[in-house]
């Protein structure tokens, strides 16, 4: 990210024809974009082959880093060479896609039993995917009047129509005249910044669930259809749900008849140091949505995994009506649907979850060596995700004013030392590809922290902080 890219380089030629998402791109038409050209393991290249080590995995997703995976290439040939199309309306698929949605529903059950996988190519048409289904559901079931769908303060499910008004964060909202009508946002269950003074986690947790049962009250239980939730929020700030609090929100969803639809877009495939998030949290959902890690982010490819009871009613609908007609082209594109098939193989044969559940420590404790820094307020973490929150003042937890735009100029000394991170305010996220040898991440942190050090300069430089 140079300041003026030089002329008819990938930089200048990005900020002349490419409009990006999430992007400010006044800045982007000034400075030119970051153009990768090339990856290896977890790192990236520019175009000047300066090399970065990806500390997001890319976008949370690229579990096997950004090198060549030949077994990868050698499944998308075969199916390109076999059968590179076909779709699954009335009634047809292609035979790896079915093959995917049986590996699916095994992987499923460790979390919860799941019936059917249905196929999307991203993780916010999961979402919406998930949406309408459970309309249709609830319109068969003979009570049209519950609609309303849950979701939280900071959850982050996407950006289309429906996914993004679940979405609970304001830029996602504003000027897209977004939230959709039905849509209604719960509390965000962070305990460093909304617990009280004095509060246990596990009270706050259970305020988290009569703030729950507040709001289906007020609203009326028999108009509320679902909540949408992910076991840990990851692009509202990683923050790790606080102890027994989905115990106590399933009680009340479970009072109710709300279906719980697990959001694993981020969390699923050994993300939080088990195949799902839900099974580190104990959460038993009736549909889960799943992209991302599914194919490694090397086609794009996302599924919906629901309950038998949920399939019954869309079953019966569809009968009624002669079609379930929600559809997509490419749903369950067999090469995608190969690239992800291959994907879950190599995690079993190279015992990825193995990996994880022996590198997330090092990684914990990476992380928690900045617990004493006077710029870091909180550490969070589980598995291989986790964030530091910077603030002001680490005895009164007040942040910094967000016009000094802290945790972003943290992330650009940061990518200046080769390391790329992703800020949430200012809260700095690291989310490392599953496959990082114990190196990588310490190589990960030894980059952060020289950015942290200088973000310190920068601040008492600027008389901000001590
Ligand atoms: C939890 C969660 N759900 C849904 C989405 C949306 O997925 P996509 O960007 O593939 O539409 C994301 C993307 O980051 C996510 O983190």
């Amino acid at each position: 990210m140079t300041s003026s890219p030089k002329p008819n380089s990938f930089a200048a030629r990005d900020s002349q024809y490419h409009l990006h998402g999430y992007t400010n791109a006044v800045k982007n038409e000034k400075d030119g974009g970051f153009v990768v050209v090339r990856g290896d393991g977890p790192f990236v290249y520019d175009e000047n082959d300066k090399e970065y080590l990806d500390g997001l995995s890319g976008l949370w997703c690229a579990a096997l880093g950004f090198g060549k995976e030949q077994r990868i290439i050698d499944a998308a040939v075969r199916q390109m060479e076999n059968l590179p199309y076909y779709h699954t309306f009335t009634q047809k698929a292609p035979a790896v896609t079915v093959e995917l949605a049986e590996k699916l529903v095994a992987l499923a059950s460790q979390a919860a039993p799941m019936s059917k996988a249905y196929f999307c190519n991203s993780g916010s048409e999961a979402n919406d995917t998930a949406i309408k289904m459970i309309w249709y559901l609830n319109n068969a079931l003979g009570r049209p009047q519950k609609k309303k769908l849950i979701a939280r303060v900071k959850g982050y499910h996407g950006v289309t129509v429906g996914s993004g008004s679940l979405t609970g964060l304001p830029l996602v909202h504003k000027d897209f005249d977004l939230p959709i009508a039905n849509i209604l946002h719960t509390d965000c269950p962070h305990y460093y910044r909304f617990g009280k003074p004095g509060e246990s986690e596990e009270d706050f947790a259970t305020r988290m669930a009569e703030s729950l049962e507040a709001l289906i009250q007020r609203e009326g239980p028999d108009t509320i259809a679902a909540m949408f939730a992910e076991p840990v929020m990851g692009a509202g700030g990683v923050l790790t749900p606080p102890r027994t609090y989905w115990e106590k929100i399933q009680k009340v969803l479970k009072k109710h008849d709300i279906l719980l639809v697990a959001d694993e877009v981020i969390c699923g495939f050994m993300r939080t140091g088990n195949q799902w998030g839900s099974q580190t949290y104990g959460m038993k959902p009736d549909i889960m949505t799943m992209a991302k890690q599914l194919s490694a982010a090397q086609m794009p490819i996302a599924a919906v995994l629901i309950s038998q009871r949920v399939y019954e009613g869309l079953r019966d609908n569809s009968g009624k009506h002669g079609s379930f007609a929600h559809g997509i082209t490419y749903s369950g594109h067999p090469i995608a649907a190969a690239v992800a098939l291959e994907t879950q193989k190599i995690y079993e044969e190279r015992k990825i979850l193995d990996h994880v559940r022996a590198i997330a420590p090092v990684f914990l404790e990476e992380l928690r060596s900045f617990a004493d820094h006077p710029l870091v307020g909180e550490v969070r973490g589980i598995g291989l995700i986790g964030a530091l929150e910077l603030i002001k003042d680490k005895k009164t937890r007040e942040g910094f004013d967000p016009s000094l735009s802290v945790g972003p100029n943290l992330i650009r000394i940061a990518h200046d030392h080769g390391v790329i991170l992703r800020p949430v305010a200012d809260s700095i996220c690291f989310c490392p590809p599953l496959i990082c040898t114990e190196g990588q991440i310490r190589e990960m942190f030894k980059r952060f922290r020289k950015a942290l050090a200088e973000t310190q300069e920068w601040l008492k430089s600027q008389a901000v902080a001590a």
